[in-house]
């Protein structure tokens, strides 16, 4: 592989981040960062609750001093809308000063929803992507993101995903970018609890987000500085924490990664794993990271044939060669070479990590043409024909 290699700053937009607060401990923060909105408080968390824990009751402690809190725990798998609109009838005509998300990827996306419409009313349908017909104008409650797993990065977006599983069934986003979180509150410590198939598949959604978004075709200078570390410290970290869940330092590097991972999306755009994600995801009830990093070596592996093939200088073959060079200790490979290994060190991931295959929740074979149509290819750096969509599905069905 050639020498450094200075890539072009080309022109980008960068969407809103909220303000970061990392590291372990930082969960002591919350009560004095709320009394900054004033003190009626609405805390959504999921059903295995949070707030039963250690870390919940010295939280529920430090905030009763004086302050009114709902607290609301119901969250217990992907949010649909008629969740987000059941809290909002509720608590529509209270006066709440911020609403936190405490919990994993859903629970944010609920509460990054609920804080979007509990000022403008009416079922969040309406303002869905491609389900609605209207458009968010980005006002809400302030809204604080605690995630207790390292994942969807939720932390740091402008969106929240909510589904609906059916015939009709639909996994949409309602986004703006005014519905960035306020503040995105990062204590590592919250996940040593995450049990490991938990974390091994929130971290593979995190490191698809990554990858996505580092090989996009809108990725910039901005976003490849901050996916490319995080991919290594996922690549890194995620066995570790899967093996000894109290690694601190495994821990910090997936939660960090995982923040990064919400930056990267929401600037840089997803590839073909996430347009699996939703027109599966809206078919069979299956959970996000296990479908994302269960599909994540294969996918890759066919964007790499293919582009081998086609567009052996295309800038995803760098970048894969990139990666794959930092973990390769034989000098002197090609371009094309390292970036094999890299697809090979996935593939070893998933091997690893011992990911369901999408099958074992109901995929079938007859389903996989429909599938194929309907998936969107969005930002992946070359357009798959239909039989190599196919050849993902069936790898991992
Ligand atoms: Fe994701």
């Amino acid at each position: 592989m050639s020498g450094r290699q200075i890539r072009m700053v080309n022109a980008f937009h960068l969407s809103g981040i909220p303000r970061i607060i990392f590291g372990p401990g930082t969960l002591k923060k919350l009560p004095a960062l709320l009394k900054e909105f004033g003190d009626q408080y609405l805390i959504i968390t999921g059903a295995t609750s949070f707030m039963s824990g250690h870390s919940g009751r010295i939280l529920m402690n430090s905030l009763e001093g004086g302050s009114n809190i709902i607290y609301r725990g119901r969250i217990i798998k992907e949010p649909s809308p008629s969740d987000v609109d059941d809290i909002v009838k509720e608590y529509s005509g209270k006066e709440i000063d911020a609403v936190v998300g405490i919990g994993g990827g859903s629970v944010l996306d609920a509460a990054k929803a609920v804080s979007a419409m509990l000022r403008i009313g009416g079922s969040v349908r309406e303002y869905i992507e491609g389900v609605g017909t209207r458009k968010h104008p980005g006002i809400k409650i302030p809204f604080i993101a605690v995630p207790t797993t390292a994942g969807t990065g939720s932390e740091s977006t402008e969106n929240a995903v909510l589904s609906e599983i059916g015939t009709n069934g639909f996994k949409r986003s309602l986004r703006h970018y005014g519905l960035v979180p306020d503040i995105a509150l990062v204590d590592p410590e919250l996940t040593t609890g995450c049990p490991p198939e938990i974390t091994s598949a929130s971290g593979m959604d995190a490191l698809t987000q990554l990858i996505e978004s580092y090989i996009s075709v809108n990725a910039n200078t901005f976003t490849d500085s901050l996916a490319e570390e995080a991919i290594r410290l996922i690549i890194t970290s995620l066995p570790k924490a899967v093996k000894n869940g109290s690694d601190l330092n495994a821990r910090k590097a997936l939660s960090y990664s995982a923040m990064i991972s919400g930056i990267t999306l929401a600037n840089a755009g997803l590839g073909v794993v996430h347009g699996f994600a939703s027109s599966i995801g809206g078919c069979i009830d299956i959970p996000h990271g296990v479908l994302c990093g269960t599909l994540l070596g294969a996918a890759n592996r066919i964007i790499l044939n293919n582009l081998l093939n086609t567009d052996p200088v295309n800038a995803a073959v760098m970048k894969y060669a990139k990666i794959g060079m930092f973990f390769t200790e034989t000098k002197n490979l090609t371009e094309g070479e390292y970036a094999v290994r890299f697809i090979e060190l996935l593939e070893k991931l998933v091997e690893d990590l011992d990911l369901p295959r999408i099958g074992n929740y109901g995929l079938k074979t007859e389903m996989l043409e429909n599938i194929a149509d309907m998936t969107s290819q969005k930002n992946n750096p070359v357009k798959l024909s239909k039989d190599e969509l196919l050849q993902i599905l069936k790898a991992r069905i």
